[in-house]
């Protein structure tokens, strides 16, 4: 059976790809923050689609913790698939931005990334296949007032994306991103509506089902020639 890790899977979008990748047939490996318990309907979900489950509780911006953790699961091995799903927003005007806001924000989205691959990355390697999946977003395309922190933390995942494509290709890794434009969670819960719909030409928020539907494409059989891609699930808001 191939496993899948998502990297933030306990709500929102990473707990909707999990759940996606758990019918697709993946055993599932999800990470959350501080208490296992969040992961837990996750889990039933997953065993009642007859899969395995397995949590891991670390915070991506704890470099050590991070390793500790995944080594410690996976040992010689690698996932199959590798979810980064992990991210936060701080907004704030740039002039007003605080220390905490950019750092916060810069180490849990850009500095996870590296903390939650590189214990893998060698396996991965080794085993000559695999998936590389990053949740960027829309913002990290375009730029977005507000959220320069977030915007440059995203644009350089996609930077990663596109470099680390080159480097693991060749070992039949398959790397990508996508890049959700406005998608109703707990993280957009606070977003006036009024003021987003009128940039979205197909006037509705996205769900996190099709992020998740885009994730399970970018893992399967079908797209095995898509690689160094970012791309954009967002009702048109980027065009
Ligand atoms: P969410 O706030 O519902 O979920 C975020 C996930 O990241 C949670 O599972 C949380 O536990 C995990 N996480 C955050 N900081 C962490 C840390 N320090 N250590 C471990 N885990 C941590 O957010 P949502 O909306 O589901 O977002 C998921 C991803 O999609 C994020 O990377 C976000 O930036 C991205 N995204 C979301 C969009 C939206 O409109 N909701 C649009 C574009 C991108």
């Amino acid at each position: 059976m191939k496993t899948a890790l998502i990297i933030g899977g306990s709500r929102g979008i990473g707990r909707k790809i999990a759940l996606r990748l758990a019918k697709d047939g993946y055993d599932i490996v999800a990470t959350c923050r501080k208490d296992i318990s969040a992961l837990a309907p996750l889990e039933t979900d997953a065993r009642n689609l007859g899969r395995n489950f397995n949590g891991l509780v670390f915070d991506i911006q704890d470099r050590k913790a991070a390793a500790d953790a995944l080594t410690g699961f996976f040992g010689e091995n690698s996932p199959d698939i590798f979810i980064y799903n992990a991210g936060i927003s701080r907004d704030n005007l740039m002039v007003f931005m605080t220390p905490e806001e950019w750092d916060d924000v810069v180490h849990t989205n850009l500095d996870g990334f590296y903390n939650t691959i590189h214990p893998l990355l060698f396996q991965m390697i080794a085993r000559k296949s695999g998936r590389i999946i990053v949740i960027a977003s829309a913002s990290g395309q375009v730029g977005q007032p507000g959220q320069v922190n977030y915007s440059a933390s995203k644009a350089a995942l996609i930077g990663v994306v596109k470099a680390l494509a080159k480097e693991v290709g060749k070992k039949g890794i398959l790397v990508n991103a996508v890049a959700p434009g406005f998608i109703e969670t707990d993280m957009t819960a606070g977003i006036p509506m009024d003021k987003i719909l009128p940039m979205i030409p197909l006037k509705r928020a996205g769900s996190p089902e099709e992020v998740a539907g885009v994730v399970s494409f970018l893992c399967g059989s079908d797209s095995t020639y898509i690689h160094g891609q970012v791309i954009a699930i967002n009702g048109g808001l980027v065009i």
